[in-house]
C-alpha cells in the first residue's frame, strides 16, 4: 500500500470495489415500527450511499433476539419485503449495504420477549438499564442456554443470512461486539459454562466461529464481516485476559478469508475504567491477514493518518453520519459538519420518524 492511501482511495473488499474507504458504522435508530423496516429507513440509508459501504443497524435474527423497542428484524417475510425497499433504494443510488445480524442475548427484558426470560451463555446479569414497554428497567438475570439449544441459535443466524440475501443485501456483518450474545460467549465475565461452549478460550470462541461458519456457507466468506469490541465495558462486559481471548478469536478468523473484521476502539466510558486495551488496532492488526475496518472516534485527519501508515484498511464513522448524510463529500472538501441532535437519535413510537433522522441537510440543500 502506498503512503498516499487515504479515506478517498478505492479498495477491493471481497468481491466489491468500493470507491472510498469510508464506512458508515452500524447504528440503531429505532424507526422500524413493530420490528418492520419503514419507508423512512429506505430514505435514510439511500441518503448515505456515498459511503464506500453502509452497515445497517443491528437486526434481530429471531423474536428472542430483541433488545429494543422498534429495532428491525430479519426473520419474517414482512421484514424481508420491507428491507427489500431499503436495499433497492440504496442500489438505485449506487451504494453497497451489509445487514448487521444480531442477537441481544442477556441485554433485553421479558417485556420485549412476550414474557420469556432472556437467554445467555450463563445466568449472569448485565449491568445497566434498558428502555422497555414497561419503562426503564434494570437488566435481569438471564437463563443459561442448554447446550442443545445452541445449534438452534446458530441456525437462526444462518436463516437470517439467507433472509438478508433474499432482501437484496450485498453482504452481512455479524454483531460480535458491544456485549451482545456472541460477545457474551467470548468473554469469561459473562460465560462461566462448563460445556464445550465455556471454560477454555477455544470453547468460548466456539459459538462465534460456528456462527461465522454457518453464515459463510450462505454468503461465501468474502461477503461476511464481523464486528468485535475488545475494550468495550458497556453492559458490564469484561474478560480476565482480553488480549489473549481476542487474539485467539482474531487469529482463528484468518482461516475464513472474510470480507473484513470491524474493530472498535474504546470509547470515553471504556477509557474511564482505566483498564482497557488501547489502541485496539495496533494490538490486533499484526494478527489478522485480511481487511480491517477501524472504528471509534475518527475524524478526517485521524482516519487519513491510520490509513496512510498502513494501520488499517478502512475507517468507519458512526455519529458523524447521523447528521451528515453526505459525509464523504464534506470530508473531501473540508466543509462544515452538521451537529447531531442527540435527543432525536432514537425514534420514539410511530410519530415523527423523520425528525432527527432524514431531515439533516446535504451540502447541496445548504446551497454550497
Ligand atoms: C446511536 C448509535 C447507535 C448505535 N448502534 C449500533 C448498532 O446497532 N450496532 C453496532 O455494532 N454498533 C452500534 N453503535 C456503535 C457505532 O457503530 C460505533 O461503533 C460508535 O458510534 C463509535 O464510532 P464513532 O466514534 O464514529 O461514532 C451505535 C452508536 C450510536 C451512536
Amino acid at each position: 500500500m502506498s503512503s498516499t492511501t487515504d479515506l478517498f482511495s478505492s479498495i477491493q473488499l471481497g468481491r466489491y470495489t468500493l470507491p472510498n474507504r469510508i464506512v458508515m458504522a452500524p447504528m440503531t435508530r429505532l424507526r422500524a415500527v413493530g420490528s418492520i423496516p419503514t419507508p423512512v429507513m429506505a430514505e435514510y440509508y439511500s441518503q448515505r450511499t456515498s459511503a464506500g459501504l453502509i452497515v445497517t443497524e443491528c437486526t434481530m435474527i429471531s423474536p428472542m433476539s430483541n433488545g429494543y423497542i422498534n429495532c428491525p428484524g430479519i426473520y419474517s417475510p414482512e421484514q424481508v419485503a420491507a428491507w427489500r425497499q431499503v436495499t433497492d433504494a440504496v442500489h438505485r443510488k449506487g451504494g453497497k449495504i451489509f445487514l448487521q445480524l444480531w442477537h441481544s442475548g442477556r441485554v433485553t427484558h421479558p417485556s420485549l420477549l412476550n414474557g420469556e426470560l432472556p437467554v445467555a451463555p450463563s445466568a449472569i446479569a448485565a449491568t445497566g438499564t434498558l428502555h422497555t414497554p414497561v419503562g426503564k428497567v434494570t437488566l435481569e438475570t438471564p437463563r443459561a442456554l442448554e447446550t442443545e439449544e445452541i445449534p438452534e441459535i446458530i441456525e437462526q443466524f444462518r436463516q437470517g443470512a439467507v433472509n438478508a440475501m433474499d432482501a437484496g443485501f450485498d453482504g452481512v456483518e455479524l454483531h460480535g461486539a458491544f456485549g451482545y450474545l456472541i460477545d457474551q460467549f467470548l468473554q469469561n465475565g459473562s460465560n462461566q459454562r462448563t460445556d464445550k461452549y465455556g471454560g477454555s478460550i477455544e470453547n468460548r470462541a466456539r459459538f462465534l466461529l460456528e456462527v461465522v461458519e454457518a453464515v459463510c456457507q450462505v454468503w461465501g466468506s468474502d461477503r461476511v464481516g464481523i464486528k468485535l469490541s475488545p475494550s468495550n465495558t458497556f453492559y458490564g462486559m469484561h474478560d480476565s485476559n482480553p488480549q489473549v481471548t481476542f487474539s485467539y478469536a482474531i487469529e482463528k478468523l484468518n482461516q475464513f478469508n472474510l470480507a473484513y473484521i470491524h474493530l472498535m476502539e474504546p470509547n470515553e466510558d471504556d477509557l474511564g475504567t482505566g483498564d482497557v486495551l488501547n489502541p485496539v488496532i495496533s494490538i490486533f492488526r499484526p494478527l489478522y491477514q485480511g481487511l480491517i475496518i477501524t472504528n471509534g472516534g475518527y475524524d478526517k485527519s485521524k482516519g487519513n493518518q491510520i490509513l496512510g501508515t498502513d494501520g488499517a484498511d478502512l475507517v468507519s464513522f458512526g455519529r458523524l453520519f447521523i447528521s451528515n448524510p453526505d459525509l464523504p463529500k464534506r470530508l473531501a472538501t473540508d466543509a462544515a459538519l452538521n451537529s447531531p441532535d442527540f435527543a432525536k437519535v432514537y425514534g420514539r413510537g410511530e410519530q415523527d420518524l423523520d425528525k432527527g433522522y432524514t431531515d439533516y441537510p446535504s451540502l447541496e440543500m445548504q446551497g454550497s
